[in-house]
């Protein structure tokens, strides 16, 4: 069927249609376009590519061109057409047209669509000669070759000098080669694969796509801002802009594409391109004539000149939760091994430009977010201050809201406060929304915006297709465009390195842990949780590679390592905090809990710290179980286990608890906390123990005080108290959170995974003893400390 019934149609549509395009400047005659997707099976083309030029072939009727598409992949020909095919099946017609219509539309196509192997240098050649073959046995005029490379950016080299030296059309015929991100993974690497595209490809040939610029909304932004120049040039500047935010939230996480998206990140995957392309959309000056590729291209490349650096203190980063365990499952990684790649970012970039001097533009973006909306806001200042009526329109913010899509609206819209000024509309594909929504847009009732919205809402990839036919090269990503947004991006991405997302649960759960804070020159999450930056350098993505890292956890300094140095860390801590105590009172008091925790910290200190000044050092309990100190279970035998029996220190320097008087186990009358508390206040100044030694339970609890019925208001002015524990053995003595708040310092010493939810939890909540007795630590003269693993930290 191929030739023959493809030749009368492409004869009856080349009768009915002879016509002119423009490119640029240059009148372009129109005849046969060949068209071959390369990946021509593959996800990208079966989701998007097939429709957008079904779409493109249905809307050229009367334009003078016609068609051959090819579908290429590298399977042979008998296994990849019926695969070819089975996508074809699902192109659509656009809603208005009738039924037969549409039928013989898709049928034309499907005659049109051909599956090519396209493996070897061979395949390229035999493609090239059945191109020249199909024009030359049809008599037609070429217009031009069109290659979309839907493959992986590490086969663009290759195919590219295939294209060049066997498909390259002759005569006047345009060849444009159509590439989708990522172009590079930094600046050194974009500038490599441009170089390596420059052998075979010409600039002009080359149409970098960026999918947001095909979005409706995306590509009316500098319309809007022309036909609404006499509203906004007054406004449009440092003196009235609050702010800038560019957002875009997804809902899903990265499952199936972890092997792609754990090298790149959400940076790289969306912020280097799509944000920054409406951040220059948003800001750059708006071009004299639009239509103007080239006038278009400078004055984005204008803004980029512009960009103040960004750095660590300007950006915050994230990762969901299940992320890492998805990477292992995905990468087949080992179960020690774990993801820094952010799955959610804020970035804050400045303009240095008079016109935008002090203006935060913020670009967000985020996986598993609680919703799925993508938005530009500009607000501006409001200077009215209302006495009464607050919900005046005149005491709102005032913003514009470019609505790209999703979110509470379901569709594309422009948005402007009516405390602004009405807009007018940019063209004849737009209309006025005037149906009242009973809907929010980002906090406020649509009715106090005026909306303008697409007539027809069409998909971002029908509308490139359309625009690559045409050779409108402002909407694609030029070379040098390109090489300026790595290069505002690479230098982050190298001081990212070595620093830890904060991990959020996901979706509704992530409350306000992803919140900003914005101060003139830094951006930082607006709750104090887990905030961790590395002050290593992260040499690829190796477990060793990680050093001790500093930060805070719950507002208060943090120290993070894999288990081996996070002891050594404190064990040194620990010695500093006692020659210094030493040195400057004679005695060091130290406070030690029991648990398996701080085992492999007292071996160190046995085993390596021969200079410790034990003599001088007091041992004291943080907490005791009810039963014989020569019972193994007992905190002090541990401590004796591990430490004192290792250690040259005096024995009336240790200080283990009086569980047991008179021949019983801890009985109120007996008044064994109090002996231990008068011991304390006669040997400790102040009873102001110099370091305290503390765990974590799973529960919450810390030392012996446990969850619930409000004990730690029982404990009253009490130092030391008896307990109650809701496992075996019930009954403890412990420091209360009064003694423990006197401390100079405080260590909190969390290890293992099976802590991590316990401190993912903990990151978020306020101040509840009752419930999280651990959270009742705060030494009120001290400083407290989080030592925490790797495995405890991040899961
Ligand atoms: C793509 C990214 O470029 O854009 C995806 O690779 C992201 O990770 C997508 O989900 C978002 O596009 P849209 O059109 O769904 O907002």
């Amino acid at each position: 069927m191929w030739p023959v019934l493809k030749l009368l149609l492409l004869q009856a549509i080349c009768s009915a249609q002879r016509g002119v395009l423009t490119e640029g400047k240059q009148t372009q005659q129109a005849g046969h376009v060949s068209v071959v997707i390369v990946g021509g099976t593959g996800d990208l083309a079966k989701k998007y590519l097939w429709q957008g030029f079904f779409q493109l072939y249905t809307s050229q009727a009367g334009s003078g061109h016609t068609f051959s598409f090819y579908g290429g992949g590298l399977s042979p020909d008998d296994q990849g057409t019926p695969v070819l095919f089975d996508i074809l099946k699902h192109v659509a017609c656009s809603p208005d047209t009738p039924v037969e219509r549409c039928a013989l539309l898709k049928d034309q196509f499907l005659h049109l669509v051909q599956y090519r192997q396209l493996k070897t240098p061979e395949d390229y050649r035999a493609l090239g000669r059945h191109i020249q073959e199909t024009l030359q046995g049809e008599g037609m005029v070429e217009a031009g070759r069109l290659f979309y490379l839907s493959v992986p950016a590490f086969a663009y080299a290759d195919i590219a000098d295939q294209v060049n030296s066997s498909c390259r059309p002759a005569g006047g015929a345009w060849l444009r080669v159509v590439l989708e991100k990522p172009f590079g993974h930094d600046l050194s690497s974009a500038q490599t694969l441009a170089t390596q595209l420059g052998g075979s490809l010409k600039d002009e040939e080359m149409y970098r796509i960026d999918h947001y610029l095909g979005k409706q909304v995306v590509s009316n932004i500098l319309p809007f801002r022309k036909v609404n120049q006499k509203f906004l040039d007054p406004i449009w500047n440092r003196q009235h802009i609050e702010r800038v935010e560019i957002v875009l939230k997804e809902t899903l996480d990265v499952k199936g594409r972890i092997p792609f998206y754990d090298q790149y990140g959400v940076i790289r995957d969306v912020m280097q391109n799509h944000l920054t392309e409406i951040m220059t959309l948003l800001t750059m000056k708006v071009p004299q004539i639009l239509s103007s590729s080239e006038e278009v291209l400078r004055n984005k490349l204008q803004i980029f000149s512009h960009l103040q650096p960004v750095g660590t203190k300007q950006a915050v980063i994230g990762q969901y939760q299940a992320y890492t365990a998805e990477v292992r499952e995905e990468l087949n990684k080992t179960t020690d091994q774990f993801s820094v790649t952010p799955t959610f970012a804020a970035v804050m970039v400045h303009i240095d430009s008079a016109q935008y001097d002090g203006v935060p533009i913020v670009l967000s973006s985020g996986k598993m977010l609680d919703e799925r909306v993508a938005y530009a806001r500009v607000l501006f200042k409001n200077d009215v201050f209302c006495v009464q009526n607050p919900d005046h329109i005149h005491c709102k913010p005032k913003q514009i809201i470019f609505h790209f899509g999703h979110g509470s609206l379901e569709h594309p819209a422009v948005l402007v406060t009516k405390n602004l000024f009405k807009p007018e509309l940019v063209d004849g594909e737009w209309r006025e929304v005037t149906e009242h929504k009973d809907t929010t847009v980002l906090g406020f009732p649509f009715s106090d915006y005026y909306v303008q919205a697409p007539k027809v809402q069409r998909e971002p990839y029908a509308e490139l297709i359309g625009h690559i036919l045409s050779g409108r090269k402002d909407c694609f990503i030029s070379a040098e465009n390109l090489l300026a947004s790595w290069g505002l991006w690479t230098p982050l991405l190298h001081s990212l390195r070595g620093s830890y997302p904060r991990i959020y649960p996901g979706g509704e759960a992530n409350g306000n842990l992803l919140d900003l804070r914005l101060s003139a020159t830094e951006l930082s999450y607006a709750s104090d949780s887990v905030v961790i930056i590395s002050p290593e350098t992260m040499g690829g993505t190796a477990s060793e590679s990680f050093q001790v890292t500093q930060g805070k956890f719950r507002g208060d300094d943090m120290v993070s390592a894999w288990g081996e140095e996070l002891i050594v860390r404190l064990a040194t801590d620990l010695q500093a905090a006692a020659e210094a105590a030493v040195s400057e009172g004679g005695a060091f008091h130290l406070a030690l809990s029991g648990g398996s925790s701080p085992l492999a910290l007292f071996e160190r200190l046995a085993q390596h710290h021969l200079s410790f000044p034990w003599r001088e050092t007091h041992v004291w309990m943080v907490d005791e179980r009810c039963m014989s100190l020569r019972e193994p279970e007992s905190n002090f035998h541990s401590v004796h286990e591990h430490l004192l029996q290792h250690i040259r220190i005096p024995y009336y320097n240790i200080h283990p608890m009086p569980v047991m008087l008179r021949q019983r186990l801890c009985v109120e009358e007996d008044g064994g906390a109090l002996l231990y508390e008068k011991e304390i206040a006669h040997a400790v100044n102040g009873s102001a123990f110099h370091f305290v030694l503390l765990g974590v339970g799973l529960d919450g609890h810390t030392a012996s005080l446990f969850p619930g019925e409000k004990a730690h208001e029982r404990h009253g002015d009490s130092l030391v108290a008896l307990t109650e524990s809701p496992v075996k053995p019930h009954q403890r003595m412990s420091l209360t959170l009064k003694a423990i708040n006197k401390a100079q310092r405080v260590g909190l010493l969390v290890i293992g995974k099976l802590k991590h939810e316990l401190l993912t939890q903990l990151s978020r909540v306020k101040n509840k003893p009752n419930k999280w007795p651990i959270t009742g630590v705060h030494p009120a003269n001290g400083k407290l400390v989080w030592y925490l693993d790797y495995d405890a930290l991040l899961g």
